[in-house]
């Protein structure tokens, strides 16, 4: 007989009740999407995995400790045949079948009546896979395809386009420390609907080269300010732009709110009317270090780490830094915008209190091809940037984290 293709179909569970045989890692892996769709699911199985158990213990299932016996798929609407004996197994199927239960079987897919697909959500829709016919099931093949349709869903990449939804005004994006994979599934969705990019110099650079040629790319550092500050031209620019009715985004290094001046655009926009949607991003302060070896926390070295701006020095008025108690802190000091002035930085931590000693790591142009590290202590950093030649953006971290690593001393 010809084997004829499966027919998809999308099972409204809410309230309904389903089976599931064994409570293994298979069970482990299907029973979210059942209790996400509102099933009334009863787990019979001797045993369970830790995580299934923790189901059963929220009230997301009952759970029957025992082994199959003949009527429990009796009154249900849909099965889930598991376990880890065929014997079972193969009762449970012939009962399913006796009672019009459609069953899914881990174990045999040809004795089963329905098939589970690769499935995946994005943008309001489910996405579902499945092979044609039981001789091509390649589980690997469905689960590929289906994680290529979310990606592009999730990344814009893949848009139907006459449904193509913009969001409007104007989106804040953290763009990450630089490697272009380091951006949000978000905020390169928002991207690839652009009409508008308004980009800072750092940032994931290379992900303005993908972008289409109707796209119109804006460096903010090139922005004419004229009478008014650099801020208030890009605050501008971004309201001029989202009023003609473009979806702007404001592509930004690292996260928006972390010395990025975020806030302030947000509430220029606030002010306009516009509206804004703002991104998360990887901070350089905690995913530059990282990069390079240096996690900034570490159990048993240090509890706690601070971000900390370094673009004015500690005896400038201007510094709202609290030099002298930072260096009473034993754990990380994350420095950021603080190349020029670090000499002064470091000497004011030793004359407070820190080790001379305490590591230092300057990692420049983080998460690029451009990497470097470059190692120094609190002594030796001011002279270490000039023979070294370390130049902005970098990421300074002082402590002992410095030293803990894959080959780490600490
Ligand atoms: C104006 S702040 C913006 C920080 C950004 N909002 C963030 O969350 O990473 C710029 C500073 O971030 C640091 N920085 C940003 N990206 C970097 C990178 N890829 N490598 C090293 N430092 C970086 C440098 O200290 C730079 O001077």
């Amino acid at each position: 007989m010809a084997e004829h293709p499966a027919y998809p179909v999308g099972l409204r569970l809410t309230g309904r009740h389903v089976v599931v045989l064994g409570g293994g890692q298979v069970a482990q892996r299907r029973l979210p999407a059942l209790i996400a769709a509102g099933a009334d699911i009863r787990l019979v199985s001797p045993g369970a995995t830790p995580s299934v158990e923790a189901m059963a213990d929220s009230g997301e299932i009952t759970w029957e400790r025992r082994p199959y016996a003949e009527g429990d798929l009796a009154d249900a609407w849909y099965a889930l045949i598991a376990t880890s004996d065929t014997e079972a197994n193969n009762a449970a199927s012939a009962e399913a079948e006796r009672h019009r239960v459609w069953c899914v079987r881990s174990d045999d897919a040809d004795r089963a009546t329905a098939w589970t697909p690769a499935t995946g959500h994005s943008e309001g829709v489910t996405v579902a896979v499945l092979t044609t016919d039981a001789r091509h099931r390649d589980p690997r093949h469905t689960a590929a395809i289906r994680d290529a349709v979310v990606e592009g869903l999730r990344d814009g990449t893949l848009v139907a386009p006459h449904q193509r939804t913009r969001t409007p005004g104007v989106a804040l994006v953290g763009g990450g420390p630089g490697d272009p994979d380091l951006i949000t599934v978000r905020g390169r969705r928002l991207l690839a609907e652009a009409d508008v990019v308004i980009a800072d110099r750092l940032g994931p650079r290379d992900l303005l080269a993908e972008l289409p040629p109707h796209v119109e790319v804006i460096d903010a550092a090139k922005i004419p300010y004229g009478r008014f500050m650099a801020q208030e031209a890009i605050n501008n620019a971004l309201i001029e732009h989202a009023k003609q009715g473009k979806a702007v985004v404001r592509l930004k290094g690292g996260d928006p709110f972390v010395f990025g001046r975020g806030m302030e655009e947000a509430r220029a926009l606030a002010e306009a009317g516009i509206a804004c949607t703002v991104v998360p991003g990887i901070s350089s302060s905690i995913s530059v270090p990282g990069a390079a070896g240096i996690p900034v926390t570490h159990r048993g070295v240090a509890h706690e780490f601070t971000v900390v701006s370094g673009h004015v020095a500690p005896d400038d008025e201007r510094s709202l830094v609290d030099w002298p108690s930072l260096a009473k802190l034993t754990g990380t000091l994350v420095i950021l915008m603080g190349v020029d002035k670090i000499g002064r930085i470091a000497e004011t931590l030793v004359a407070h209190g820190r080790s001379p000693d305490t590591p230092v790591a300057l990692v420049q142009e983080g998460t690029t091809a451009a990497q470097r590290r470059v190692d120094a202590t609190l002594a030796t950093v001011a002279d270490t940037v000039v023979a070294q030649e370390v130049r902005p953006p970098a990421v300074i971290v002082v402590g002992e984290v410095v030293a803990v690593g894959p080959q780490g001393t600490v």
